[in-house]
């Protein structure tokens, strides 16, 4: 579909200017919350801005808002506490991502998360995150909890706290000027009784606050494909049949959205075959988004066009074929791994140093004997 121009311009005049709040700092958090606060410090939320995360760097070094020494407009999702959030998102003012200044590095903090009232819905160029006017009042689903001497907890009006919608104010799409949606999780929120948090902040050991000695609390690592993904392994299933001329490895995606998300990704079955203690390696088969502009690919902000997108979507059941008869005897290994950044692009990113970009992580490893 497109949008006429007008009604483009209107819709961005509308959601660009988010108001600047005061936040307090996570490191307040600590003393009374240590085991979420370690898991929130090394997630990719606590770790979102250029200074910190070496391949959102990448991306944004080359970014014409960067080259002109502009404005951040990533700071909406990546720097949604900077106290000057409304200069990052105004046309024409001028606010970078600053080293020195703690309310653009403390990321997605946890009183920006805990703070969000509701989410306001935009198909251009994403939703809008409404934060609570008072400063310290967090949203909480516990059903029963102690009172806080640091803060207020407000149990009212907080099922987006449980139900995933918290995280669709920055998760759920995000288009470009030409209308392209780069990112999207593209689900219903929620579906066969799962959601975002159900899946990526599961129950784990330890205490919710050194007040009061729960067994468990929320997972606030975050699972995902740069840490904990084995978090998530359960979603994924991996299956072998063979036939007399051929054998199939079936990848079975349980999960409500894309196996993986940002066009940035490249998703790789590795599968070899060991007979009489020889081991031969198969050709390895590629998921990944591609996005470009006349037949190339290309960067987030020229790209008007899906090239190519073999990757294994939502609840998807993907057979990939080897020409390859199996024997008795034979063990089968099927491994299910991923590049955050497509080894194509490592070097016009200047990545080739960054091993979290260059690594490839193995997400599943099966072995099948026959
Ligand atoms: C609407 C919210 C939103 C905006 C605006 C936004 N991002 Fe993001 N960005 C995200 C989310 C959510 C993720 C995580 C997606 C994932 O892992 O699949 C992400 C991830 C990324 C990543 C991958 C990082 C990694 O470590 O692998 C890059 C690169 C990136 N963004 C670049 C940018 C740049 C550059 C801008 C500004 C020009 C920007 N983003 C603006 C929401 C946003
Ligand atoms: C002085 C100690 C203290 C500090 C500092 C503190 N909290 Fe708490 N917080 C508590 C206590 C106690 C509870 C209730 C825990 C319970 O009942 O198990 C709580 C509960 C919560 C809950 C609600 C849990 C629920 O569902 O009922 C949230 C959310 C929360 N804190 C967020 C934060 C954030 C964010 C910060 C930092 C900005 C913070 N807290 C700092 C003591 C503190
Ligand atoms: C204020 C915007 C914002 C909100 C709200 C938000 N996220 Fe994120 N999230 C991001 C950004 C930006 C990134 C990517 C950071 C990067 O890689 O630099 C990200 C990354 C992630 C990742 C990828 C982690 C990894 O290892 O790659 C997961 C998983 C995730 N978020 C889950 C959630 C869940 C679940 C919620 C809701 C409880 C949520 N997010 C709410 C902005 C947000
Ligand atoms: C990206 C959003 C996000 C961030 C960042 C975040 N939280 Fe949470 N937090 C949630 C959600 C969603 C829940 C509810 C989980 C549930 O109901 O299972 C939660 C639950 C909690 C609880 C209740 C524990 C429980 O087991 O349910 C406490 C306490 C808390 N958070 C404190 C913090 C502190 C402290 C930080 C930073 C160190 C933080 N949160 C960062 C989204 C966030
Ligand atoms: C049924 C479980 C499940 C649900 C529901 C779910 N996810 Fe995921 N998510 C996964 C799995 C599995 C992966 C892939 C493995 C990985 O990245 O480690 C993943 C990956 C991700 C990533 C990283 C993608 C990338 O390209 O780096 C983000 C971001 C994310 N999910 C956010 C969300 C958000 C936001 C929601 C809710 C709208 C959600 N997820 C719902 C299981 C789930």
């Amino acid at each position: 579909m497109r949008i006429p121009i007008l009604l483009f311009w209107a819709i961005i005049a509308l959601s660009a200017n988010d108001t600047v709040h005061k936040f307090a700092k996570s490191e307040d958090c600590k003393a009374c919350h240590s085991s979420i606060y370690d898991e929130f410090y090394g997630s990719m939320h606590a770790n979102s801005t250029p200074q910190k995360d070496p391949i959102h760097n990448a991306v944004w070094r080359d970014h014409p808002q960067n080259k002109k020494a502009e404005r951040y407009g990533c700071g909406k999702c990546h720097t949604p506490g900077a106290d000057d959030l409304d200069k990052m998102l105004t046309k024409g003012k001028k606010a970078l991502p600053d080293q020195q200044n703690e309310t653009h590095q403390a990321g997605i903090s946890c009183a920006y998360c805990h703070r969000i009232e509701s989410i306001e819905l935009h198909s251009t160029p994403s939703n809008t995150n409404i934060i609570a006017k008072e400063e310290k009042k967090y949203f909480a689903t516990l059903k029963e909890h102690v009172d806080s001497p640091y803060h207020a907890i407000e149990t009212e009006g907080n099922a987006h706290m449980q139900n995933g919608n918290v995280c669709i104010g920055c998760h759920s799409h995000k288009r470009n000027k030409w209308g392209l949606n780069v990112c999207s999780t593209n689900i219903d929120n929620e579906m066969d009784g799962t959601n975002c948090v159900s899946c990526h902040m599961p129950k784990v050991d330890g205490s919710v606050s050194e007040f009061k000695d729960t067994k468990v609390h929320a997972f606030h690592g975050f699972a995902g494909s740069h840490s904990n993904s084995e978090m998530l392994e359960k979603y994924v299933d991996l299956l072998v049949q063979k036939s007399d001329k051929d054998f199939t490895v079936t990848i079975d995606n349980h999960t409500t959205h894309a196996l993986l998300l940002h066009p940035l990704r490249l998703a790789v079955l590795k599968v070899s075959v060991t007979r009489d203690g020889k081991t031969i390696q198969l050709k390895d088969e590629e998921f990944a988004r591609v996005i470009g502009k006349d037949g190339k690919p290309a960067m987030p902000w020229v790209a008007d066009t899906t090239l190519k997108d073999t990757m294994i979507q939502a609840n998807e059941k993907r057979d990939v074929k080897y020409d390859y008869v199996i024997e008795k005897g034979d063990s089968v290994e099927v491994i299910l791994g991923y590049y955050l950044v497509n080894p194509q692009v490592i070097k016009s990113l200047k990545l080739q140093d960054e091993k979290i970009a260059t690594d490839f992580h193995e997400f599943k490893k099966q072995l099948f004997t026959f």
